[in-house]
């Protein structure tokens, strides 16, 4: 299989791969063949479309207020509450249906209807509120994906308090970092959870957390371990059944917010590799990921859709929770990696449930096909009739064996560019009005303005290379505080002018090509980030836990997919000349300060020790080489280097891992 990322240099250009049509009849109402050209013609107005896919307190009469661009309010007059529109609205017509089907890694399942959603949900918006929780406040959350966790963002929505979700695989430094950034009122963790085989102690990270920030903030404990792990709860610490038992049927009214009023902060890497306080805005992100979610996923009232998304990371904010539960949809929600305990996991899911729309990863869908199509193909997978994937670029071969072997040549795939910035999907094909071409992620969606510049800001033609780029604003857009403006205009914006007139260019920090049909193949990051199992993680944050290891002096995290599945590789300098003995031992080292100061997952494939790193003129570390040298593709010869002869020293002590 080796290397599947699209290289410009290397695929057929994109305007020449053959087209892949595929019937598809939607179910969420049709979309125009020329849905793209009347939102141009009526852009920022058409947005409305978005809009009137929410329930409103007071309806927005404004679509877009750009007094203070880039920071731009979208609907900026309207009042709604987010968790009326994923539950409350529901309740008339379908609050019977389900709307949760949880299952766990022991072969448990928990289904909750939009009624059961509504109970759970606003007994935990009134215990919230009784820890002293108020609108505007903050409340993180670091639990794995339990039905807990949706519950507890649409308690938080209902109350207008924000929530934070901490992936909860991070290490106590990590969350407390994230804790720090946006003053936490109130912490919702559990005792622990599976992982694989093993029960992870969550407790005792979160303690350890709690411990380093000093903190007491009231903290409530999810019991996913039962019986089995008995957890001692300190005076501010309670337990979750014990606290909801006493509230449930207490009513909590959804809090009325300005659609500008901040929803949720998250955290992402942004260019810098630091982790970014992120944040999105009521109105304008919950329209655009119900749009979406209708638009590019075709949910329906009742349809059945299963994304493998973490809850944590913004797919699982935006396709697992906001977008399918405003839409109306079942949302099948399964614990744990699906690659886990078995192989056949992931397709009896689908199988039993009856899963319509499936979204995933490349990553994920290229170990189902190291493992072979036997299994997929012992299922019943007839239900299906969409597929997505997101996250990192996903190859023709991979493309096509998800196109047959998962989807029998029968379903489309959506492959879906986007970010945590971006709120909502950008770059995807349409099912039923687009078709497909496999590697290319597709066209923007109708109402973006997406291309691709070079160092200059100079738009490049089509087959040129160059710079990711949105030159519209969109409602799902980042919405930052205004105590993060200075650093989010220096990090996304740029300012241009056009024949339209002076404008704000938001800087993806991708690089891709566009074809002759304006269609977007993605190259990578240009910046200092990877991608690790669909988590994007800032190079700066796993190379400080790096060089916290004594006698490693510089180093570079790359992530590569050196034999099919992505995998972190660290480079690293010592200080003086080790021997072999010495150098296993920081092998180790760096490892456990990997896994202990990020996570577990952030554990390196292998480790490199050289005499520098390959550099710019201006000190910068040129990650692009060693991803090359990892993926083992041809080097570039013409990259500006401060030492170039070292790339072929780096090359040979790869080759020798
Ligand atoms: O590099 C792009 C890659 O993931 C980055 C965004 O990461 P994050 O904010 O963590 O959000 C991930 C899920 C939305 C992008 O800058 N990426 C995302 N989707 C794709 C992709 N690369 C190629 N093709 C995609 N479909």
């Amino acid at each position: 299989m080796g290397n599947e990322r699209p290289d410009w240099r290397l695929e057929t250009a994109p305007a020449r791969r053959r087209r892949q049509p595929v019937a598809f009849s939607r179910e969420a109402e049709p979309l125009a063949k020329d849905c793209r050209e009347r939102f141009d013609r009526e852009w920022p107005d058409c947005w409305m479309a978005a809009a009137a896919e929410l329930d409103w307190h007071e309806p927005p009469e404004a679509v877009l207020d750009d007094s203070d661009a880039p920071f731009y309010r979208w609907f900026p007059d309207g009042r709604l509450n987010a968790a009326e529109n994923c539950v409350d609205r529901h309740l008339e017509d379908r609050k019977n249906q389900l709307a949760i089907r949880w299952e766990g890694k022991r072969g448990e399942k928990r289904d909750y209807t939009y009624h059961d959603l509504h109970r759970e949900s606003t007994a935990l918006a009134a215990t919230l509120r009784d820890l002293g929780v108020s609108e505007g406040d903050v409340v993180t959350f670091a639990l794995p994906t339990l039905p807990e966790l949706p519950i507890g963002m649409l308690a938080c929505a209902r109350i207008g308090a924000l929530h934070n979700v901490v992936f909860a695989g991070f290490a106590p430094d990590a969350l407390v970092e994230r804790m720090t950034a946006v003053d936490s009122s109130a912490l919702v963790t559990c005792d622990g959870y599976y992982r694989d085989g093993l029960a992870i102690d969550q407790k005792r990270k979160t303690d350890a957390a709690l411990a380093a920030l000093e903190s007491t903030v009231p903290t409530v404990v999810v019991d996913r371990l039962g019986a089995s792990h008995e957890v001692e709860l300190e005076a501010h610490q309670y337990d979750y059944d014990d606290l909801i038992d006493q509230y449930r049927g207490t009513d909590v009214e959804p809090v009325s917010r300005a659609a500008t009023d901040p929803l949720f902060h998250i955290h992402t890497s942004g260019t810098t590799g630091e982790p970014q306080r992120m944040t999105h805005a009521t109105g304008g992100y919950l329209a655009g990921v119900t749009w979406s979610a209708r638009a590019v996923f075709d949910l329906a009232p009742g349809t059945t859709y299963w994304c493998t998304a973490d809850v944590g990371w913004i797919t699982g904010h935006s396709y697992v929770v906001y977008g399918p539960l405003a839409r109306g949809a079942t949302v099948v929600l399964a614990e744990g990696n699906p690659r886990y305990p078995a192989r056949h996991r992931p397709w009896k899911i689908i199988e039993r449930n009856g899963v319509e729309v499936f979204y995933t990863t490349p990553g994920m869908v290229r170990t189902f096909m190291k493992w072979g199509e036997s299994f997929p193909a012992a299922h019943d997978k007839s239900s299906l009739r969409l597929l997505g994937t997101v996250g990192e670029p996903i190859g023709p071969d991979t493309w096509k064996w998800y196109y047959t072997h998962v989807g029998e040549e029968r379903c489309p795939i959506v492959d879906t560019w986007w970010q945590t910035e971006t709120g909502s999907v950008v770059l995807s094909t349409l099912p039923g009005v687009d078709e497909m071409k496999p590697g290319a992620a597709g066209p923007p969606l109708p109402g973006m303005d997406v291309s691709v510049v070079d160092d200059e800001g100079r738009e490049l033609p089509p087959g040129e290379p160059g710079y990711l780029t949105i030159e519209r604003p969109w409602p799902s857009m980042l919405a930052p505080l205004e105590s993060d403006h200075y650093w989010v205009l220096a990090e996304y914006w740029q300012e241009f002018s056009d024949d339209r007139a002076d404008s704000w260019r938001y800087i993806t920090g991708d690089r891709a090509v566009a074809d002759e049909d304006g269609y977007v193949t993605i190259i990578g990051r240009a910046d200092e980030v990877v991608t690790i199992g669909n988590r994007r993680l800032g190079t700066a944050e796993l190379e400080a836990a790096i060089t916290s290891v004594e006698g490693v002096t510089e180093a570079a995290a790359v992530a590569g997919s050196a034999d099919g599945d992505t995998d972190l590789y660290v480079f690293a300098t010592t200080a003086q000349e080790r021997d072999t003995r010495d150098r296993a031992a920081i092998r180790e080292a760096v490892a456990d300060a990997m896994a202990e100061r990020v996570g577990e997952f952030a554990r390196p494939a292998a480790v490199v020790f050289t005499p520098e790193l390959p550099e710019t003129h201006s000190g910068k570390t040129m990650y692009r080489i060693l991803e090359r040298i990892v993926e083992d593709r041809p080097l570039e010869d013409s990259a500006p280097l401060r030492n170039p002869e070292i790339v072929g020293e780096i090359a040979t002590l790869w080759a020798r891992e």
